[in-house]
């Protein structure tokens, strides 16, 4: 019963420490963004993603990823032969990455407050990719675990989710080239 327990609440530790990561690298995108603003809005709006990104990564990122980790090691702990299987190993390389990345957009976060972080908004908004596709490959294995499936439906579904996340890229970039033109035209004619 207690595998149960650790497993139900291993779930909700993942979606909550999902839900701060993806909210998390939007805020960044946000703030790389109010830079084009002018003063004093570009003052005022990177004070409050600052507070944001601060409180969501210190009251929901953080305390997910702890829940995710505690649980994990909590089903480990009732049922110590999982950690024989292939599939758990694989599993482990590639949270080890995610943890890489939890602990890497702390140091952003850090970077961006002492106003000393170069990067634009449509990188972030690339960057915000990689917890997609680690959360897609750590499902598959927990739910496949060693069987795995290779076959061309699977493929299939791999490339949707490479072409989704690569349409999301392309119209963030078209909207924005659209809203710099419509810039430039009032700036052109402003009568
Ligand atoms: C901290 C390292 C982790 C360890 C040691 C670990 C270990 C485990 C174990 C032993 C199970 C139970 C498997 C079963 O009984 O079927 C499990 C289930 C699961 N894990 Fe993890 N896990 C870790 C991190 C993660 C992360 C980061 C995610 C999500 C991205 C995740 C997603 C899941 C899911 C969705 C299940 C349910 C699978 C099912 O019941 O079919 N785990 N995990």
């Amino acid at each position: 019963m207690a595998y149960y327990w650790f497993k139900a609440f291993h779930i909700i530790g993942v979606v909550v420490w999902f839900a701060g990561l993806f909210y998390l690298v939007r805020l960044f995108v946000y703030h790389a963004e109010a830079a084009e603003q002018p003063e004093p809005a570009q003052s005022i709006l990177k004070n409050q993603y600052e507070i944001m990104e601060k409180r969501l990564y210190g009251i929901i990122t953080t305390p997910g990823m702890i829940v995710t980790v505690a649980m994990a090691v909590g089903l480990v702990w009732t049922e110590p032969e999982v950690m024989k299987s292939p599939w758990l190993h694989a599993k482990l390389g590639f949270v080890g990455l995610l943890l890489i990345y939890h602990f890497y957009c702390g140091r952003i976060l850090k970077k961006l407050a002492a106003n000393e972080c170069q990067w634009t908004g449509q990188q972030f908004r690339a960057l915000n990719e990689a917890p997609t596709l680690l959360l897609v490959t750590i499902v598959m294995l927990a739910v496949f675990k060693n069987s795995l499936p290779t076959d061309l439906t699977t493929w299939l579904l791999v490339a949707l989710v490479v072409v989704m996340a690569a349409s999301i890229q392309l119209y963030a970039k078209k909207r924005k080239r659209d809203k710099l033109k419509a810039a430039e035209s009032i700036a052109d004619n402003p009568a």
